[in-house]
């Protein structure tokens, strides 16, 4: 059996293919990645192994999906996109047509080949502002910027496959991620703060700082991922799952970093205030309600933000000295 992962020279992806590798040791392995914000560097040396295809392609493309689903696809993990508020911002005809028109054409390409198991990854962004806590899966859909807007697109696009066309579908709603990957681009929050802190620079922080977000470490996502293709299918087809982990302001979150940047670089990390991003939610509280992930998959959390962090600091010291 093959796995595509579209989106995996990605934060998700690269760490995923590394993850499938080891857990289901008889597939082959496909990723579709146009390299846009993603880089195969990190993994580049599994290209020396036959059961893996790193392929530069992308899915608003018929013809390099077509590539990219080789015959015996039986599942699809479909993480490619133009991500956060900031890029869907800057680039908006890109950002409808990836996580729109690319998640719509990736999905028909994916019931010509009788794929079994459909995984689209989605984001909290699809709630908008908070109406009520704690947030489930039956929260309204309110997003309030683009890729909020295009992530809902995608997840319509997507049930309605599964409700029409017999694509056994199901959508992961991610919080904000943090953690080392394969490959870890430094720009969420968590990362970038330790980046920041790393090269001398202030962390900077969005409005007051007293927002809250519920953070996950990038292996605890890639874990639900792989639980849910392992998961029976009556239990997961047509499903849409939260996946969260711990709520936390980002004054605490900075806090922890200049705690441990202080442990870690023997010298004062400062902060620096600045405004929030246009379309980015404000708001004092998310409980994010993981519970039918935890039923329906058995997905906890296991990673504690602070060790998260502790993590990305030897990693960044680490490749700094390299
Ligand atoms: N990082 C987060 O905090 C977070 C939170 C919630 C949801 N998500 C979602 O998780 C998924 C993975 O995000 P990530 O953090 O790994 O981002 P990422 O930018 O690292 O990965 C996305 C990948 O998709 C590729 N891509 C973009 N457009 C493409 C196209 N048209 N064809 C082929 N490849 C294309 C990029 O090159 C990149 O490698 C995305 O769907 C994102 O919306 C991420």
């Amino acid at each position: 059996m093959n796995i595509l992962v579209t989106g995996g020279a990605g934060y998700v992806g690269s760490g995923l293919i590394l993850r499938l590798g080891e857990e289901f040791s008889e597939a082959t392995i496909t990723s579709i990645d146009n390299l846009t914000t993603g880089n195969y560097r990190f993994i580049e040396y599994l290209k020396r192994d036959k059961r893996y295809r790193l392929l530069q392609g992308d899915i608003t493309k018929s013809a390099d999906l077509k590539k990219a689903l080789a015959p015996d696809t039986g599942m699809v993990a479909h993480l490619a996109a133009v991500p956060g508020i900031k890029l869907c911002n800057e680039k908006p005809q890109d950002a409808i047509n990836t996580n729109i028109y690319g998640t719509h054409l990736l999905l028909e390409a994916a019931v010509k080949c009788s794929v079994e198991r459909f995984i689209s990854i989605s984001s909290a962004a699809v709630y908008g502002t908070p109406q009520k806590h704690p947030i489930s899966e039956e929260h309204p859909l309110k997003p309030i910027n683009l890729y909020g807007v295009t992530k809902v697109s995608a997840e319509q696009l997507v049930e309605a496959c599964y409700l029409t066309r017999g694509l056994s579908t199901t959508t992961l709603r991610l919080s904000n991620l943090y953690g080392l990957s394969a490959y870890t681009p430094w720009k969420t929050v968590i990362p970038r703060f330790v980046s920041q802190a790393v090269n001398n620079e202030p962390l900077t922080i969005r409005a007051d700082g007293k927002q809250k977000r519920n953070f996950v470490h990038v292996q605890d996502v890639i874990s639900a991922i792989t639980r849910c293709f392992k998961a029976p299918r009556q239990a997961v087809a047509g499903e849409t799952l939260n996946i969260g982990g711990h709520a936390l302001s980002v004054n605490q979150i900075a806090n922890i970093v200049v705690q441990e940047g202080q442990q870690k670089l023997n010298k004062e990390v400062s902060k620096a205030y600045t405004s929030l991003e246009l379309g980015e939610v404000y708001t004092s509280d998310f409980e994010y309600d993981y519970e039918r992930a935890s039923k329906k998959i058995g997905y906890e959390p296991e990673r504690e933000v602070s060790q998260g962090i502790s993590e990305l600091f030897d990693y960044a010291l680490k490749t700094k000295a390299e």
